[in-house]
């Protein structure tokens, strides 16, 4: 009865830590599988170029009113290539970053106060500035 017991026992722990191996594998390779359909994109210089218009973002950033702020560091608005006011928000993803560019968001009015600003326009500044804080 005893030995049984410790039989059925044993047979659980190896079989259950077996199961939670190949479980644990499976979501990592679900997670991979989620990683680029998600709008949540890699920030390298390289993938900002390819989905974004840096040059449009650069001159919309001047032109815009974004400067005003961000240039002299407003409030504590990040400067352009100050990588240590960008580091934390890089870590929130770009859809956070794009997100609080679009919204109210502390001392920043939704899109900078400019609305004349499409989604796209905002994307675009976002990718520039980000552009110079990463590689
Ligand atoms: C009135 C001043 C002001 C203007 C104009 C302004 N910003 Fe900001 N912005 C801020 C401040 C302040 C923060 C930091 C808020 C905080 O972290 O508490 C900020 C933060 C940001 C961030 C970081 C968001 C994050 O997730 O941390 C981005 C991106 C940004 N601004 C983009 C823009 C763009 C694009 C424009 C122009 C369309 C613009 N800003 C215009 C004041 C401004």
């Amino acid at each position: 009865m005893t030995y049984k017991f410790i039989r059925t026992a044993v047979f659980s722990v190896v079989f259950l830590s077996g199961l939670q191996n190949v479980q644990a594998e499976a979501t990592g390779k679900l997670a991979e599988k989620i990683q680029p359909a998600s709008n949540n994109i890699t920030l390298t210089k390289e993938v900002l170029e390819k989905k974004y218009n840096l040059i449009a973002g650069k001159k919309s950033y001047s032109s815009a009113g974004c400067a005003m702020c961000h240039d002299n560091a407003v409030m504590g608005a990040p400067r352009p290539g100050d990588t240590k006011s960008w580091i934390s928000r890089l870590n929130n993803g770009w859809d956070q970053i794009v997100k609080h560019s679009l919204t109210d968001y502390n001392g920043m009015p939704a899109k900078g106060g400019n609305n004349t600003l499409s989604e796209i326009d905002i994307e675009n500044i976002d990718a520039y500035l980000i552009s110079l804080v990463v590689s």
